[in-house]
């Protein structure tokens, strides 16, 4: 399952709307119905609305009946894996705290992270209550 998220999230890539920053980035995260979900970052000419990756691929996924998610992949086609931003780690919290996170680059190494070491001490529900 992990080659195949990864090669989902490089697959993915070729879709990356990124014409202001030129950085291409394809996400793929496997939900609790045993599908891929994949995404790219959107960017827009208003450049704060631009979206990563990793979200699109999580809101698909929501989208469609999704309730929790175990892994991501991360891909760019730079030489070095990119972790994915504050915003993304905050977003795929939420529906996966433990999940595991697979990084790459060009590359065919790969780093492997769990989500709770990207966002330690995070703001969740049991917040709320
Ligand atoms: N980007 C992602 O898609 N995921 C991240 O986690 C970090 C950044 C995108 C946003 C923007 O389109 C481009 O990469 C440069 O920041």
């Amino acid at each position: 399952m992990k080659k195949e998220l990864i090669d989902a999230a490089r697959d993915v890539m070729q879709f990356s709307h990124s014409p202001y920053s030129l950085f291409r980035v394809g996400a793929a995260v496997l939900g609790d119905d045993g599908k891929v979900y994949t995404g790219t970052n959107v960017e827009n000419a208003s450049y704060g609305l631009s979206i990563c990756a990793e979200r699109a691929a999580v809101l698909k996924a929501i989208a469609n009946g999704v309730k929790s998610i175990s892994a991501c992949a991360v891909t760019t086609d730079t030489a070095k894996p990119a972790a994915p931003c504050g915003a993304c780690r905050q977003v795929l919290l939420e529906f996966g705290p433990n999940m595991d996170i697979y990084l790459s680059g060009k590359s065919s190494d790969i780093v492997d992270v769990n989500l709770s070491d990207l966002l330690p001490m995070p703001f969740t529900s049991s917040e709320l209550e």
